[in-house]
Parts: structure tokens; sequence; C-alpha cells
């Protein structure tokens, strides 16, 4: 072999170890690669002081524990990285790793996830979590995975009500009213049901359109609505409790198929501890935030009639079984 031929054959055995090397280490399996570390980033739209962003700390925190160092995350809060769509698509294609997000933005691949816009669904936080961990969850997991995204856990808020410049005590008070909702259709389609004039906003716009006038309302939990300063533009809150809603802690997938089996099986269990943390601190902090929207000049109105907005949601229902049947035997499960 001259030479030449033989400095070819050694650059060839050097490409095939470097690209073996990188298949073991992408089939997660390589004791010898499971040193590596990893510095990544966890996207979030809300401030640090919301329950969902210290159980973030927390998760950050336990994958560092599980991992012995190897997994580092920073956790973003305030929407730095972006809006919920735009970070959503970012952890499709890897770019950011880890999000918290509303289910509501991701109606924009999983259309059917729309379903916890149905109002009153549940009736209460518990009922939702039994649901989310049973076939419910497990139906949306798999449409979410093979959407890119793979499910750690579904995080509660508690239930949501209407923060306005007047009291909601009824459907007839949003006849006309210009309140945000998320960004899926069928909230859009449920508020429209109540009477009001739903303008679908991202999170991060709700402020300066409610402070310029440009709405009237938003609605949200108590703890997000704090959290988003709305009770500084429009004073009242209604409990009007019409969505119990899940946000869904994410990992994207191609990055979570690239760690090695040990630091897979710490993020979930990281997962699994962040959603415990929810669980345990959620209900008292929606009783703190309450006290404090009002200690900050909020006005409560308890005196809502639930059943008057229930009986516009009878349609929302219809309209949305008949274009989702395959989720009736759920929706049956848990109206039952
Ligand atoms: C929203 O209203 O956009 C969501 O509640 C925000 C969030 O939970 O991240």
């Amino acid at each position: 072999m001259t030479g030449f031929k033989k400095g070819i054959v050694a650059a060839a055995a050097i490409c095939l170890l470097a690209l073996t090397g990188t298949a073991i280490y992408a089939g997660g399996s390589s004791e010898s690669k499971s040193e590596e570390t990893y510095e990544m980033v966890v996207a979030n739209v809300l401030t640090g002081s919301h329950t969902h962003s210290m159980a973030l700390a927390h998760f950050a925190e336990r994958c560092d524990e599980l991992t012995d160092g190897r997994l580092e995350l920073t956790v973003h809060n305030d929407g730095v990285l972006g809006a919920e769509r735009v970070v959503m698509e970012q952890v499709q294609l890897g770019s950011t790793e880890f999000t918290r997000t509303s289910a509501a933005v991701l109606t924009g691949i999983v259309p059917e996830i729309a379903v916890f816009g149905l109002p009153y669904l549940f009736d209460s936080v518990s009922q939702m979590y039994e649901a989310l961990d049973g076939d419910l969850g497990n139906y949306f997991k798999d449409k979410l995975e093979k959407e890119g995204l793979l499910v750690l856990g579904w995080f509660d808020y508690g239930a949501r009500s209407v923060i306005a410049k007047e009291p909601v005590r009824s459907p007839d008070d949003l006849v006309g009213k210009r309140i945000r909702v998320q960004e899926s259709p069928l909230d859009v389609k449920t508020f429209k049901a109540f009477g009001a004039a739903p303008v679908p906003l991202p999170w991060p716009d709700q402020y300066p359109a409610l402070d310029s006038g440009v709405i009237d309302a938003t609605e949200n939990s108590p703890d997000t609505l704090y959290d988003g300063r709305f009770h500084e533009v429009v004073k009242y809150l209604s409990l009007t409790e019409h969505f119990i809603q899940p946000t869904v802690l994410y990992v994207s997938k191609i990055v979570f198929e690239r760690f090695p089996k040990d630091i897979q099986d710490a993020v979930r269990q990281a997962g699994k501890d962040a959603v415990a943390f929810v669980q345990e601190h959620q209900a008292d902090r929606i009783e703190e935030r309450l006290e404090s929207l009002q200690d900050e000049g909020a006005i409560i109105v308890e005196d809502v009639n639930k059943d008057a907005f229930r009986a516009k949601a009878v349609s929302v229902y219809d309209e949305f079984l008949s274009e989702h049947a395959e989720l009736k035997p759920f929706i049956d499960e848990i109206r039952k």
C-alpha cells in the first residue's frame, strides 16, 4: 500500500470510530459517555415568584442532585426566551430544551388538546389530576410525543376566573366585553358562547392591552393574575371558575433521546418531583394570592351565577364533540 493509500485508510478508520462513538452515545447506552455533562435551559413566561416557576427551580435542583451535577439547568423566567408558542416551536426543534407552557398553546400542534377549554369540565383540581394520571393524560402524552414533545408532568393552578373593569356575576355582564383569552380556538368559542368578544393574545400582550383599554378583561387563576399584575389596571375579580386547566412541563424529544439512560431516568424523576411540588403548594398559594390581590386593591366578587355560565356552555360541548368524537369516552368518564 502506498503512503497515500495508507493515509486514506487511516483517515477512514478515524471517521468510522468517531461515527460509531456518536451512534452509541445517541442510543444512550454507552457507559463511557455517562460522565458527559449538559448545560441546558428551561423557558417560562411567568415571573420567578409564581408557584410554577418555583416548581421549575425545584425541577432544576432535582436534575442537578439526581445526576450528580451532570445536568445543569438554568430557568429563564419572564418570557425572556419568547412567548409560549414561539418557545414550544423552539422545543420541537431542540434549540430550547425544556419548558412549561399552558395546554392552550399546544392546540397549534395537537388540536384536540383544546378539550381543556370546555367550561366546567372538571369539578376540582384533584379530578383533573386523576384524568391526567390516567387514560386522558396518556392519550395526550402520545400525541405530543409524535410532535416532538415529551411530557414530564402536568401542573395545575386552580380554577381560572375573570378579572375586569366591572363585576361579572352572569354571562349578561360579559356581553360585548373584549376579553383576552389564550390562543386556543375552544377558549375563543367558550367566551363567544358566554356573550363576550374574545381576543386571543399571547401572555405578555395582556397588560398593555388592558392598561390602554384595548381590552376590558382577562381571565386566569388568582396566582397567575397576581403574577401578571392585572389588578393594577382592572379591579374586579369575579370568581367564575370557568376553567380548570393543566399546564405542561415538557422536554424536546430530540434532546431527551440524546441523553444516556441514567440522565433520562433522572429527568423523568425530577419531573415527578416538580409536579409533587406544585401539588403541595398551589392550593395555599391561591389563598395567599387572593389575600394579596385584595390588599392591593382588587375587589373579589363571589356571588357569581355559575349555573348561568354552565347553561351557555352546552353548545360549546356539542360543537366540540361533533369535531372530536374520539374524546367523547374521556369526557363521559369525567362527567359521569
Ligand atoms: C395564559 O393565560 O397565557 C397562561 O395561563 C400562561 C401560563 O400559564 O403560562
